[in-house]
């Protein structure tokens, strides 16, 4: 009984209370919010050091990675860092059997080496603004989802026709808090950015799919980019002629590593969280979607594995794809074991508890909130039906079966030429050729029949996606098939879709004879049927509900924070610009088992294993650890640090964001979490949350002493912030990198010259 007690007074207080390391904080609220907490942990910095927009700050080094990824600049010479995962397809592209430099690396040995990424670019936010009051002006309580939008929409056109912007500004604007606040983001966009270093595949991905998510971890995951701008510093497309960016801020590098205990700070866009979802989304999460996409999957994957390994040629061509499907397969089966293991639902049903009885005890509060919690239970119970149906459809029509891809092309084609008739068909048929040659490269027609034949009998029996089901079913009895195995026979037996030059010699021939002999392709003729029964049954009402308890989500959100005005609130990730901030900390995976939060060189000697391609290590950094030369990248008692653990609160798209220690220096770079904390997305739990960093030192190691490419390491600024005694002696001074001394504001203009930021924090209430 006592226990019980205790349990619920513990449940109680983790959820009124945010949890240490709990949160992804906006920059420019930190002074407001976050400041004070972070200097009692360690930071020396003040908030105006990490985000400022009169002068140089931590932000002006940030920079969003083509958009899925974070990078960091680290010389003043724009050079670029990132993750080897992030950098992957660029690294890709320029691979071939001569150069590859997926399995060799690459190091461009000087500036006219680096090479051109199109359609890569590198953003910079200049500034953040709060814009609800004009996004929300005319929104009222009683309007119906539709006039909302659409008042929001019209809002959002006149904001952005009245803001004065810089000559290569933009101006990005976001929903917060699910619709309850606004900011805009004045950004500055650069599209030259070139490779600059890779390390080999078996440093920068070493460990794989085995290690991935996993602790403990001994990956070289990083690659450099660089940005290159045009005349005047300012943004321009390719050019020969342009010139290395020369940023605002750059980030020095810490040679004194990290201890545990010590403060961190990452700086970076991640992707998307769903921290404040109501008790029934999660259930449904953990009960029905995530069994479904893991169980898909699970059976696509195993049939890759196996012809991996028969086929060497199999397995470079697969490599990747095998990678991006294996990445949300073991994310997922974590999240839902770790949800489970941290009770989830029983702190969900807590909060609610709650949140209800200080409704009942105020009569204004439960008018305008009392009906939320009743409609979440009945709208995720209409959306059942639909959620099982709609992630099986994304996983197998979208995703899992390869030559579906193909299919959407040519349905695209034959929409394209009865819209707009041949200009239409010439222009789309333009863009997909080259998309063609990538997809056959790396296509096995083998492969994707087996995956066919088994995702199309999953969903063909699926219980919860009774319509797709049906039509599977019609379809075999229509075709007088037997089974799905048959199917798969008769579908890619004749179908152009598996062979490129039938493609391409379909494709190239008059619009209305290409467009006869597309409609006649078996594959085209099933995949039509599937995706128009998923059209006409699911999807239309599997939006609807969405957008409204997307409505109620932001209602829910707004009565939280009014509801619990002492508690703090973070936004979910949306990605925009955030920083979070932990320490490095351990943690107890299971029952006896103690984690370190720190791994050396050692580990990777341990894990070897000649041949794999997992684990292989490569000669020269066998020798280099042979002989100990770790040059001056080494730990005072002699080992080469390789990754560490931290309490930070990170997500997908923070991968290559900066570590930065409490001085404002990279101390590492970001690129996973661990297994047991994969939840962190939707339950954030502090004793097992913990995001996982490459050491700055093995990277610099890397660069230097095993791919001898110095010249890099010399554009950087290395310091020593444990023995530097000017920053001993000034706690609040930043160690500010020489690039920064000189006045370097090239990017001034009205908007961002001279101007006070007016931030109030949002306190809910919602409208
Ligand atoms: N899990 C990390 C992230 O979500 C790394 C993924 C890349 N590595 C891999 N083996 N798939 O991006
Ligand atoms: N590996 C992820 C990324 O690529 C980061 C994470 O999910 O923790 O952004």
């Amino acid at each position: 009984m006592i226990n019980k007690i205790l349990l619920a007074i513990f449940l109680l207080s983790t959820t009124l209370t945010l949890r240490a390391g709990e949160g992804m904080w906006l920059p420019q609220l930190l002074k407001a919010l976050n400041e004070g907490e972070m200097q009692t942990m360690g930071m020396k910095l003040t908030a105006e050091q990490i985000y400022s927009v009169n002068q140089g700050s931590l932000k002006d080094a940030i920079v969003h990675f083509g958009g899925f990824c974070t990078s960091e600049v680290i010389s003043d010479q724009g050079l670029l860092l990132t993750n080897h995962h992030c950098g992957y397809g660029q690294i890709q592209s320029h691979t071939s059997l001569e150069n590859n430099y997926i399995k060799n690396g690459f190091w461009a040995k000087s500036l006219n080496e680096e090479l051109a990424n199109p359609g890569l670019f590198a953003r910079f936010i200049v500034r953040i603004d709060d814009v609800t009051e004009a996004m929300l002006a005319g929104v009222t309580d009683q309007m119906s989802n539709k006039e909302r939008q659409s008042q929001i929409d019209k809002n959002m056109a006149k904001l952005k026709e009245n803001t004065k912007l810089g000559k290569f500004e933009d101006l990005m604007i976001r929903p917060f808090y699910h619709g309850n606040q606004y900011f805009s983001f004045t950004t500055v966009t650069y599209n030259d950015v070139r490779l600059v270093g890779a390390p080999p595949e078996m440093i920068g991905k070493f460990g794989a799919d085995t290690d991935n998510w996993e602790w403990p971890r001994h990956t070289g995951d990083f690659s450099l980019f660089r940005i290159y701008a045009g005349p005047n510093n300012e943004p321009a497309e390719y050019n020969e002629n342009n010139k290395p960016y020369n940023p605002k801020h750059f980030l020095p590098i810490s040679l004194d590593g990290v201890e545990e205990g010590d403060f961190t700070l990452i700086f970076g866009f991640p992707g998307r969280t769903n921290q404040y979802l109501p008790g029934v989304a999660v259930e449904q999460l953990v009960e029905t979607v995530n069994p479904a996409r893991i169980a898909i999957r699970d059976a696509a994957l195993k049939i890759l594995d196996a012809e991996m390994r028969k086929d060497e040629k199999v397995k470079i061509q697969y490599a990747s794809k095998f990678a991006r499907v294996a990445n949300y397969w073991k994310k997922w089966i974590g999240e839902n074991q770790g949800l489970t293991s941290t009770n989830a639902l029983t702190k969900k049903a807590t909060l609610e508890k709650e949140f209800t009885k200080k409704l009942n005890t105020n009569l204004t509060l439960k008018g305008k909130y009392g009906d939320i919690l009743p409609a979440f239970q009945d709208k995720y119970k209409a959306l059942e039906p639909y959620v099982l149906s709609a992630n099986y459809y994304n996983e197998i029509m979208g995703r899992n079966i390869e030559a579906m891809r193909i299919v959407s092309y040519m349905r695209r084609l034959v929409s394209s030429y009865e819209k707009s008739g041949d200009d239409g068909y010439e222009k789309y048929k333009g863009r997909i050729l080259g998309r063609m040659d990538s997809f056959y490269k790396n296509y096995s027609p083998k492969i994707d029949k087996q995956v066919f034949a088994r995702l199309t009998e999953m969903y063909g029996n699926a219980d919860g996606a009774k319509e797709i089901a049906a039509s599977m079913q019609n379809y075999l009895m229509g075709n007088g098939i037997r089974d799905y195995n048959q199917l798969a026979d008769q579908v890619f037996a004749k179908s152009m879709v598996l062979d490129k030059t039938a493609v391409l010699a379909a494709i190239n021939q008059n619009p209305a004879a290409a467009l006869e002999k597309i409609k006649a392709d078996p594959l085209y003729k099933f995949a039509v049927k599937i995706s128009d029964t998923y059209q006409e049954k699911i999807e239309g009402r599997y939006r609807e509900i969405n957008g409204e308890i997307a409505d109620l989500q932001r209602r829910y959100m707004a009565g939280l924070m009014e509801v619990f005005p002492d508690r703090r609130f973070w936004p979910d990730a949306n990605s925009t610009m955030r920083v979070t901030y932990g320490k490095v900390q351990g943690y107890q995976p299971r029952d006896g088992i103690t984690y370190n939060p720190l791994t050396t060189l050692d580990g990777v000697i341990e894990k070897y294993q000649p041949g794999d391609y997992e684990f292989d290590v490569p000669k020269k950094l066998l020798e280099l650890n042979a002989a100990r030369d770790y040059g001056e990248y080494a730990t005072k008692d002699g080992k080469m640090p390789v990754c560490f653990l931290g309490s930070n609160h990170t997500t997908g798209g923070n991968s290559g964001s900066p570590a930065i220690d409490a001085n404002g220096n990279l101390v590492g770079l970001n690129f996973d979490r661990v297994w047991e904390g994969t939840m962190s997305d939707i339950n954030y739990d502090p004793s097992i949350c913990r995001n996982i960093m490459v050491d700055a030192r093995y990277i610099l190691f890397i660069i230097d002493k095993y791919a001898g490419a110095g010249h890099l390491v010399k554009e950087m600024k290395l310091v020593h912030p444990r023995t530097d005694s000017s920053n001993n002696k000034s706690k609040k001074k930043m160690n500010k990198p020489v690039g920064a001394k000189k006045p370097q504001m090239q990017l001034k203009n009205e908007s961002t010259e001279g101007t006070k930021q007016k931030v109030v924090p949002y306190r809910g209430g919602g409208r």
